[in-house]
């Protein structure tokens, strides 16, 4: 581990940030980009000042200075599946339940060998620190040692990380060695949030901590109404630890035979959101605690009624939008307007194998591209602070750490991004048009940064003022 003295240091360059912690429907007033940025950090990784490096105090240019073109802060992705890090581009040939029964199941299941596992959560580790996802909400394997190896590659890497082993009591043939029964399954939750949660190389409280725990059915049709009152209990007495839970909401709906449907008829109930609010009993009757609760995150919900989305915002859940996922998926899109009408925090996930893209920017390419090609009445364009916001200060809001991280106010711990255009971005940068007008001028080019950025662009990568990655 480095020491505490690598992270009293200054950073300067163009920064953007989404400051202060406004609605969602604000973040145009609050979009912060300063040409020459500095942002001074403390000893303990925090963000000690931040402004014009001209009206820097003297003790903030003097300390070791690291210089980028561009600072962002790191980008948060509110779903990913870990034992899906060589899945992306999986051939299945139909929608979500022919994938997962022809590509998805089989590719978790060989998790169940140690070595495997293994390389496969340094891998996974590896691709996150390359895309600058310094936190992020992963959807994690049935096996335990797969989830041991996830956790120890994450503290290695100083990365912020929740995740809870996927739960599984039911699925066709091809899920057999991801399934336990009903008893196993809360056993192996409990065991994993005792040994995990709140586990930080500097003991700072659990729900703050580098490593959190969720519980994380893998879906309803995963479980059964025992398992999710099992699961609602477990919840009841941990969620003042800040345990999470996270898991697929509303997904596939196609005619018939999707997801939506299934789920509906399995449970006998009127919404899908009722099995994960503990009315998971024929007729939407009440069977157990609820699953909902401001650390509950709800991967897709792209099917919602206006009642489940006004259910999910008053219970403080957030939404992990996945376009990108969506499209390969041929899950139709989730409403942008009517689902950010409802209140709910919407943040972005990569969705990773159904999602092929590892970098946020690329989700957020792909959400601009969705949303502005969404039915007449519906379709918007969205501005680039919603942009940004989404895949930071959102996602740091979706995961309930905003007090912590996702943008460069005073006092947050410094999570960043050290950018260097290359490429393509390079040109768009110096040549693009933009307008005269200044204010607009700096969202042009925040949209171009955004956009345009690659991996290779992305030079260094900070975490609770840590260098984890480069420079
Ligand atoms: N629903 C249940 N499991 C999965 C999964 O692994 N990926 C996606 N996209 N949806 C799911
Ligand atoms: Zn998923």
């Amino acid at each position: 581990m480095d020491t505490v003295q690598d992270r009293h240091r200054t950073y300067r360059g163009h920064l953007f940030h989404i400051a202060g912690s406004p609605h969602s429907a604000a973040v145009d007033a609050h979009v912060v980009s300063e040409r020459d940025g500095a942002i001074a950090v403390d000893r303990q990784g925090r963000i000690e000042w931040v402004g014009p490096w001209g009206r820097a105090p003297r003790h903030v240019i003097e300390r070791p200075v690291a210089r980028a073109a561009f600072l962002l802060p790191g980008f948060v992705d509110t779903h990913v599946h870990y034992p899906q890090v060589y899945s992306t581009d999986a051939y299945g040939g139909g929608q979500l339940l022919e994938w997962l029964d022809s590509c998805i199941f089989p590719a978790e299941a060989r998790f169940k060998d140690e070595a495997f596992a293994r390389q496969a959560a340094a891998d996974f580790t590896a691709r996150r620190l390359a895309v600058g996802t310094t936190s992020a909400m992963v959807f994690g394997s049935a096996f335990p040692h797969a989830q041991d190896a996830l956790y120890e590659q994450s503290l290695a890497a100083g990365l912020r990380t929740v995740s809870g082993r996927g739960v599984q009591v039911l699925g066709p043939p091809s899920a057999s060695m991801l399934l336990t029964d009903e008893e196993e399954a809360l056993s192996l939750v409990a065991a994993e949030i005792d040994r995990w949660h709140g586990t930080d190389p500097e003991q700072r409280p659990a729900h703050e901590a580098m490593i959190q725990t969720a519980i994380v059915p893998r879906f309803s049709l995963s479980t059964t109404p025992r398992t999710l009152a099992g699961l609602g209990e477990l919840f009841t007495g941990h969620r003042d630890r800040g345990v999470y839970v996270h898991t697929h909401l509303s997904e596939n709906d196609r005619p018939g035979d999707g997801e939506c449907a299934a789920v509906r008829a399995a449970y006998g109930v009127e919404h899908y959101l009722d099995t994960y609010d503990g009315l998971f009993l024929p007729g939407s009757r009440r069977g157990g605690d609820s699953l909902l609760g401001r650390r509950t995150i709800m991967a897709h919900a792209v099917h919602c009624a206006d009642v489940e989305l006004r259910r999910l915002a008053d219970a403080g859940a957030s939404i992990a939008h996945c376009p990108v996922s969506q499209q390969f998926l041929g899950s139709g899109t989730m409403p942008w307007r009517r689902t950010t009408a409802s209140g709910v925090t919407v943040a972005m996930g990569t969705d990773v194998g159904a999602g092929d893209e590892w970098l946020m920017s690329r989700v957020l390419a792909s959400a601009y591209g969705v949303h502005l090609s969404e039915p007449a009445g519906a379709s918007v364009a969205l501005t680039p602070g919603e942009l940004l916001f989404a895949a930071t200060l959102a996602g740091a809001r979706a995961l309930d750490q905003e007090r912590l991280t996702g943008n460069f106010d005073i006092g947050k711990e410094a999570d960043l991004l050290l950018i260097e255009p290359t490429e393509a971005l390079a040109g768009a940068i110096e040549f693009g048009v933009r307008a005269d007008e200044e204010d607009r001028a700096h969202r042009q080019l925040l949209f171009t940064l955004l956009m345009g950025l690659r991996e290779s662009a992305i030079r260094g990568v900070v975490v609770r003022g840590r260098v984890v990655r480069g420079s």
